[in-house]
């Protein structure tokens, strides 16, 4: 039977009464102002041709990442097998959403397209390694461009030459090999590798750029946080010397 009508409940729990309507408002949960549709067979239509289309591009970029990530675990192994002090402290992983792919097309005024999307946007699939100190970097670096079946597309060293606002990190397009679908492709993934000082550096400003947009507290933090980077970057520079010291000894 189909209920159409409101039915007011009452449910009675711990001796309080609460009034409860029966039927939920859908459309209270959206955004003020957003359209939304309310027919199930247009969304589940939607939905199958969004992932028909987007689910292999996603997995593949998946695989992509994964593929980094499993390269870089063997690095790791390396050196705990070895007894040795390891280069990686920890690794995070992200897949850019349909969302901001979108955007970032947009932003880059470029068409609005899946394959113009694949060939112009090189971190899709992203992967951070976060160091323990500078000369890691570039040991993780080296130990990848030695890899003879991953290709180097690009690469930024904002460690050598930090950002004007004091952000500082190795940045590397890789491409690597996937087997999908029956097709070898070599997979564009971005490779940001950085210390941990770095990495406080560039968490901590991203909230705060993030907070200040919509604040709109209009006090310019440039400079202050161009400051925040070069003690940062003194503090980690003592850090590595003595670690050098250690590691001179062994
Ligand atoms: P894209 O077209 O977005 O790739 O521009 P780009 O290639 O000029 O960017 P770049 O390689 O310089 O930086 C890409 C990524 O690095 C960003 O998505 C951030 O994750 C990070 N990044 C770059 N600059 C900053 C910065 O000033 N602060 C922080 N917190 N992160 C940054
Ligand atoms: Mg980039």
């Amino acid at each position: 039977m189909k209920k159409t009508t409101k039915d007011t409940i009452n449910i009675k729990q711990h001796d309080v009464t609460y009034e409860h309507e029966e039927s939920l408002e859908v459309g209270e949960l959206m955004p003020t102002g957003s359209m939304y549709v309310d027919s199930m067979e247009q969304i589940v239509n939607m939905k199958d041709t969004f992932s028909q289309t987007m689910d292999p591009i996603l997995c593949m970029y998946n695989a992509a990442m994964n593929a980094t990530t499993a390269r870089l675990d063997i690095i790791k192994d390396e050196f705990e097998f070895r007894n040795q002090r390891c280069p990686i402290h920890h690794i995070d992983t992200r897949l850019k959403s349909a969302e901001s792919i979108l955007g970032k097309l947009q932003k880059k005024d470029l068409d609005l397209t899946l394959t113009v999307a694949c060939n112009n946007i090189y971190d899709i699939a992203g992967v951070r390694v976060v160091t323990p100190y500078v000369k890691d970097i570039y040991n993780i670096r080296n130990r990848i461009e030695a890899q003879d079946d991953i290709f180097i597309m690009e690469e930024k060293d904002y460690v050598a030459s930090p950002k004007r606002n004091g952000y500082r990190s190795l940045h590397i397009i890789i491409r690597i090999p996937v087997y999908f679908m029956g097709k070898k492709q070599l997979v564009p993934v971005e490779l940001q590798i950085r210390t941990l000082a770095m990495d406080l550096w560039a968490s901590l400003e991203h909230d705060l750029k993030y907070k200040n947009l919509h604040k709109e507290s209009g006090i310019d933090f440039t400079a202050k946080l161009y400051e925040c980077s070069r003690l940062i970057y003194q503090a980690e520079s003592e850090m590595e010397k003595i670690n050098d010291l250690l590691e001179e000894d062994l």
